[in-house]
């Protein structure tokens, strides 16, 4: 089993100054204090409404990763403005989302199969560009096969559904989980990355850190709201801790 890494995502420590209309929390030294304290990368999603990270932000975020030799994975919309960014900045890693104005996050994952011939040629032009191309899916076979038909080298599953019914302690969670880790399988056998993301917390981080073909972790929202309790660094240890007992223990198992 590989090593899990943590991509911290540092939007909402955006979100947080955008309501101010202010230069700070500056997502920028989040993403420096995230990396002290561990991350292996930072995820960052630029939206269409700009709601959260700026333009501005991801110049910064390229800057100091390619400073830093750690990778920035930009999440973007299937768009051509989006296209030409990730092209200017080629980061290391670009997650194809799904993006809707009116939702509150991405409550989806991306439907690679009804949009494969509008996804599999951006896939193409960024990973001529040399950025490593994931689609943020939901845990559903048939996405996973499209996904790997259009070209993707990762696919990330979301895992917010889970997370959700974990939190409302819903009869639902053990299936959801099932079917990430199925899914997980079906990606690893078609030579898929796998990584996961979106809604984890303290709890739900260890049945999907146990995940055998799970290689990274997405996590934002959480993070930075228990920022505000014990601050950012100390936050990343813990939940790095999580994750390396949880892995432990299902090499263990
Ligand atoms: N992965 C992807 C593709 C996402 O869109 C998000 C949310 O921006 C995350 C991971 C992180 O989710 P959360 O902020 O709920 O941890």
């Amino acid at each position: 089993m590989s090593h899990l890494r943590l991509g911290v995502n540092i939007d909402h420590v955006a979100t947080v100054r955008n309501a101010r209309g202010e230069s700070y929390p500056d997502p920028v030294r989040a993403a420096e204090a995230a990396l002290a304290a561990g991350a292996d990368g930072i995820t960052a999603h630029l939206r269409e409404d700009r709601r959260h990270i700026s333009d501005a932000d991801i110049d910064a975020l390229a800057d100091i990763t390619r400073k830093r030799g750690r990778p920035l994975n930009l999440e973007m919309a299937v768009t051509a403005e989006m296209e030409a960014i990730a092209l200017a900045h080629r980061p290391h890693a670009a997650c194809l989302v799904p993006e809707r104005r009116e939702e509150v996050t991405t409550e989806g994952g991306l439907d690679v199969v009804g949009g494969l011939e509008r996804i599999a040629p951006l896939v193409g032009r960024l990973a001529a560009a040399g950025i490593r191309v994931s689609c943020f899916i939901d845990a559903d076979l048939a996405q996973v096969a499209a996904a790997k038909a259009a070209g993707a080298a990762v696919v990330e599953f979301h895992t917010g559904a889970y997370c959700e019914a974990v939190r409302h302690r819903s009869p639902e969670a053990a299936r959801l989980l099932e079917q990430v880790k199925a899914a997980a399988r079906e990606a690893q056998r078609l030579g898929l990355e796998v990584h996961a993301g979106h809604g984890i917390d303290y709890e739900t981080v260890k049945p999907i850190a146990a995940i055998p073909e799970v290689v990274e972790l997405n996590i934002g929202h959480f993070l930075i709201g228990e920022a505000i309790f014990i601050g950012l660094g100390p936050a990343i240890q813990r939940m790095r801790a999580l994750m390396d007992d949880a892995r432990a223990a299902a090499r263990a198992a």
